[in-house]
C-alpha cells in the first residue's frame, strides 16, 4: 500500500459541552475523490477546520506525504498546499472578486507596493470562465449572489497550488449547471493527483463523483467504504442508525381561499411583472436556475427590497409591506436562503434566536413570560431535532445545518399563514429533511399556504401543488403537480418556448 497523500490519525477535539470529534482517523490517497458524510453535527466541518488549521485540535495527529505537520494556521495550511472551501465563506465583503480570489498573493505591479490590477482582473476573469461561470471578477463580492460568492469560494481554493483540497458543502448553493461545472473541475484536479475532500447531504453527488465514503456520527468514525461497494441505504444507515425511506412524504391537499395574490410586481432590472396566487393549504414550488430572480421576489413580498410597480394583496386587501416587520404584521414570513445575514443572531442563543420575531406571543404587559419562551425554545430543539448542547447555546457554535434548522423554528414559531421557504432544506441531513417536509404538511393542513423556492427538483417537484417557474425576472410558465416533470422545469428554467 503507498502512502496516503494525508492522514489524519485518531484526532479529537471537545468543545463546552459538546466531544465534536473523538478519535476520528481519516485517510486520503493522491487523486482520490473521498466523501465525508454526516448528520447535521457529526462533526464534518470540525475536521476540517482542524485539519486547516482553522481550529486546533486536542488530541491526534496529521501527516502530509507520511510526514507529521504542524498547522497553526490556516496560513501553515496554505503553504504546505491544504486548501479548504469552508461552509460558511470566508470571503472579505468589500473586496472584488478577483480580490478575493487573490488575497495575500496579488500580483505585483512593477511599482513596489502595488498590486497589478490588470493582471489581476485578467487572471480571475481566467478561472471564472473555466469554472464556466459568467460573473464580473472586479464586482464586489458583497453585491454578488449566495452561488456567486460560492463560485469565488471555489476559485479562491482550486486557483491555488494545492494537493488538498476539501469542500465543504460546495454543492448546497449551486444549481445544475455550476454543479456540472465543478464536478468537471473535481474530475480534472483528481487526474493531476490532487486529494479531494467532498462533503455534502447529496447522496446522488457522492455516488457521481465520489471513490470512497466515511461516515462520521455524533463525532465518531464508522467507517470507510469504497463508493462502488456501498449503497445509498448503507450510507444513510451508516450515518443515521437506521433505514430510511427514500420517498418524499407529501400528503394531498384541498387548497381553499386565496391568501396571496401579487400582480405585475416589477423591481427595475431584477423582475418583471410577476403575478401569481397562492391558496390557502397549498403548497407552491418557485423554481428557476440561480439568477433568476426567485430570492429577489421573495424579498420583495416580505418588505426586504422595494418595488417599482405591481400590486400585493393578501386575503383581498391590497398591502405594501415596506419593511420585514410590516410582512410579519401582515402575517408573512420568510425563511431565508442565508441564514447569516438574515436569518438569525449568530451572538444570540437558541432560545432568542427562536422566540425573537414573536415576542408579542411571549409576552404580557411588557413582560416576556421566561419559562414559556424556554418551552417553546425546547419543544422546537426537539421537534426539528436540534443539535446543541441546551438552548443556552449561541447559536455561532451550532453546525451549518442545525443554525438553518434554528432560522426555521424562528418562524414556525411566528405562526405566519402565509410562508416564504427559500431553499429550505439547504443543508440540511437527510433524515431531518424528510421532518421538515413533514413540518410543511402539517403547516398547510392547518391552514396555512406556502410558496417554495427550491433549486433541488425532486424536493420541487415532491412538495409543490403546482410549480411556478422563473427565468430571467419573468415568469416562465407554471405546471401542475401531475404535468411538473425535470424536464419541463428545466425546459422552462433555461427560457424554452
Ligand atoms: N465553536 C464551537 N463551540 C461549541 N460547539 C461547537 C463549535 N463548533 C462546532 N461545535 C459543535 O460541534 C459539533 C460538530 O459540528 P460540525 O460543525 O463539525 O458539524 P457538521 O458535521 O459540519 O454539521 P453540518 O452538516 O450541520 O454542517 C456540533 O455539535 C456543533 O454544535
Ligand atoms: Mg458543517
Amino acid at each position: 500500500m503507498t502512502t496516503p497523500l494525508l492522514e489524519m490519525r485518531n484526532i479529537s477535539k471537545r468543545y463546552p459541552g459538546v466531544t465534536a470529534l473523538h478519535d476520528v482517523s481519516f485517510a486520503l490517497h493522491p487523486g482520490e475523490v473521498h466523501a465525508l458524510v454526516g448528520e447535521n453535527g457529526a462533526g464534518k466541518s470540525t475536521l476540517m477546520k482542524i485539519l486547516a488549521g482553522a481550529e486546533a485540535r486536542d488530541g491526534g495527529e496529521i501527516l502530509l506525504e507520511g510526514q507529521p505537520i504542524a498547522v497553526h494556521g490556516p496560513q501553515d495550511a496554505m503553504h504546505l498546499g491544504i486548501n479548504i472551501i469552508y461552509q460558511e465563506f470566508n470571503l472579505v465583503p468589500h473586496l472584488s472578486a478577483a480580490e478575493n480570489i487573490y488575497l495575500g498573493r496579488e500580483p505585483a505591479a512593477r511599482i513596489p507596493g502595488f498590486i497589478d490590477f490588470r493582471k489581476l482582473y485578467r487572471d480571475a476573469q481566467a478561472v471564472m470562465d473555466s469554472l464556466g461561470v459568467k460573473l464580473d471578477v472586479r464586482a464586489e463580492v458583497s453585491r454578488l449572489s449566495i452561488a456567486q460568492q460560492q463560485m469565488v469560494e471555489i476559485a479562491k481554493a482550486t486557483s491555488r497550488n494545492s494537493k488538498v483540497i476539501a469542500m465543504d458543502e460546495p454543492s448546497a448553493t449551486l444549481t445544475d449547471h455550476e454543479l456540472h461545472n465543478l464536478f468537471a473541475l473535481i474530475r480534472s484536479l483528481r487526474a493531476n493527483g490532487v486529494g479531494i475532500i467532498y462533503i455534502s447531504h447529496r447522496m446522488e453527488e457522492i455516488f457521481e463523483i465520489c471513490d470512497r465514503v466515511t461516515v462520521l456520527r455524533d463525532g465518531e468514525l464508522v467507517g470507510t467504504k469504497p463508493v462502488a461497494e456501498t449503497s445509498r441505504d448503507e450510507i444513510i444507515r451508516m450515518m443515521v442508525g437506521r433505514t430510511l425511506g427514500e420517498s418524499i412524504p407529501k400528503r394531498p391537499t384541498a387548497p381553499g381561499e386565496v391568501l396571496l395574490e401579487v400582480r405585475n410586481l416589477t423591481r427595475r432590472g431584477v423582475f418583471h411583472d410577476i403575478s401569481f396566487t397562492l391558496r390557502q393549504g397549498e403548497i407552491v414550488g418557485l423554481g428557476g436556475l440561480v439568477g433568476a430572480g426567485r430570492t429577489e421576489v421573495a424579498r420583495a413580498i416580505f418588505g426586504a427590497d422595494s418595488l417599482d410597480g405591481g400590486d400585493i394583496l393578501v386575503r383581498g386587501r391590497a398591502v405594501r409591506p415596506r419593511t420585514p416587520r410590516d410582512a410579519i404584521g401582515l402575517g408573512i414570513g420568510l425563511v431565508p436562503e442565508d441564514r447569516k445575514t438574515l436569518g438569525l443572531i449568530l451572538n444570540m442563543v437558541v432560545r432568542e434566536n427562536t422566540t425573537l420575531a414573536n415576542l408579542d406571543a411571549l409576552s404580557h404587559l411588557g413582560v416576556i413570560h421566561r419559562r414559556r419562551e424556554r418551552e417553546v425554545a425546547e419543544r422546537y430543539v426537539t421537534d426539528l431535532h436540534i443539535r446543541t448542547p441546551g438552548i443556552e447555546q449561541e447559536v455561532r457554535n451550532l453546525s451549518g445545518g442545525n443554525q438553518q434548522k434554528v432560522v426555521l423554528a424562528k418562524w414556525l414559531f411566528t405562526q405566519s399563514s402565509l410562508l416564504i421557504f427559500d431553499e429550505p432544506t439547504r443543508g440540511i441531513d437527510v433524515g431531518s429533511k424528510v421532518e421538515i417536509y413533514e413540518l410543511m404538511n402539517d403547516l398547510v393542513a392547518r391552514g396555512a399556504a406556502i410558496l417554495m423556492i427550491s433549486s433541488e427538483l425532486p424536493e420541487l417537484l415532491g412538495m409543490s401543488d403546482r410549480v411556478l417557474v422563473m427565468h430571467e425576472g419573468r415568469l416562465a410558465g407554471e405546471l401542475s403537480r401531475e404535468h411538473a416533470t425535470q424536464e419541463r422545469v428545466m425546459h422552462l428554467a433555461t427560457g424554452g418556448e
